[in-house]
């Protein structure tokens, strides 16, 4: 792999007429962009039914899927437009080999300054050591129950006790960590005390999701996720919510007694798009600017046909400008039969 630890873009162009450093990425809107979620592999060793169908998934052709170098690339030239924080996501980014050698490389690009990981936790604790000597600065864990049998129905794995080690081995090593619960249509009460439970006892936050239509099935009937904020304040009436000093997709909320906080990521209700500062790069390197988007400019084209740092940064600024202004405008101009799967975008 060559070593992009010392690679450093050139200069932007002086004919620019809004040089990035001076302003950073700033979209149509005027919303500023400073982070970058980067989704390495479609790959995954769990099957969740609200991301990819249980059987007959195809995964994209390892010469489809950017390099690690190429990544690299990328995430200098942006960081160089003004992203400070790197997300790597999947799929599940420890399926693919080399992840952690590629964190630490990421690690010591110039401009990132916070660098998180999105895992499903299942081969994570083998890593911790490394994850926490690198200074990792979050580690997001999805876990949608506690229950082995629910654990089963919805992932079609039986991981549960990998996930927990992850967990509980994320908090001895002191690595910031939040827990991401989608909600679905059959979560009981019980199942969202459960998990609230962890808050309680741990220095976590606890995030409650909203499922978003992105199943990689056939476009279906449009989400029911109920008055998700209602519900949780009739199972705790004692939550109180806290107010974001940054941009944040999360409502962060605080209980009595509780040594975390509880989230909700409205996703699919699209409450936080007003706010929103990140952008996408998907395994196969096409440039969201938008979760809801069919992918903006196809970056990998633009790699491997010569472009120079230059030209991906006058192509980065001008597709930000040009970002729609929420998810549902987004949605609106996809026009998809087929829902798109969390693991081909990143979540
Ligand atoms: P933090 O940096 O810790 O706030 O993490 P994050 O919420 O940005 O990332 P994570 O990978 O943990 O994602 C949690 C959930 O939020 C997933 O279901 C994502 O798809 C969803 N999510 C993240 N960003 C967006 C967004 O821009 N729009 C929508 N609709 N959902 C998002
Ligand atoms: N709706 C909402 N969240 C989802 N995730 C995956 N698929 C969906 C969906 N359809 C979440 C996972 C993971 C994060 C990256 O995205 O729980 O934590
Ligand atoms: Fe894997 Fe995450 Fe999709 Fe579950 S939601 S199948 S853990 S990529």
């Amino acid at each position: 792999m060559k070593d992009f630890q010392n690679y450093h873009p050139s200069p932007p162009s002086s004919t620019q007429s809004n040089p990035p450093q001076a302003g950073g990425l700033v979209d149509g809107q005027g919303r500023r962009i400073s982070y970058l979620r980067l989704a390495i592999t479609d790959r995954c060793n769990l099957r969740c039914q609200y991301c990819r169908p249980e059987k007959g998934v195809s995964f994209i052709p390892h010469q489809e899927i950017l390099r690690f170098e190429e990544l690299g690339r990328l995430v200098a030239v942006f960081c160089a437009l003004g992203i400070n924080k790197v997300r790597v996501t999947g799929g599940e980014p420890f399926s693919r080999r080399g992840c952690l050698p590629f964190l630490t490389r990421l690690r010591k690009i110039d401009g990132v300054q916070h660098l998180h990981i999105t895992t499903n936790g299942v081969k994570t604790s083998r890593y911790l050591n490394e994850l926490s000597s690198i200074g990792l600065n979050g580690m997001n864990v999805s876990l949608d129950t506690l229950d082995q049998k629910r654990f089963w129905k919805i992932t079609r794995r039986n991981y549960l006790e990998a996930v927990l080690q992850t967990v509980h081995g994320a908090l001895a090593q002191g690595i910031p960590l939040k827990i991401n619960s989608v909600v679905l249509e059959d979560t009981r009460d019980d199942e969202i005390i459960q998990l609230a439970g962890l808050a309680r006892d741990f220095p976590i936050t606890l995030r409650f999701i909203e499922r978003m239509p992105f199943s990689g099935t056939m476009r279906s009937e449009k989400l029911e996720n109920g008055n998700l904020l209602r519900r949780l304040k009739r199972i705790f009436p004692a939550i109180e919510e806290c107010t974001a000093t940054l941009p944040t997709t999360a409502r962060i909320f605080a209980l009595p007694g509780y040594k975390g906080t509880l989230g909700l990521i409205q996703g699919y209700s699209r409450l936080f798009c007003e706010t929103c500062n990140k952008v996408r790069i998907t395994p196969t390197g096409m440039l969201k600017t938008c979760l809801y988007d069919n992918g903006a400019l196809d970056l990998k084209s633009m790699l491997r046909t010569g472009a120079g740092d230059h030209e991906i940064r006058e192509a980065v600024v001008a597709c930000i400008h040009n970002r729609f202004k929420n998810g549902h405008e987004a949605e609106r101009f996809s026009n998809r039969e087929t829902e798109p799967s969390m693991a081909m975008i990143g979540g």
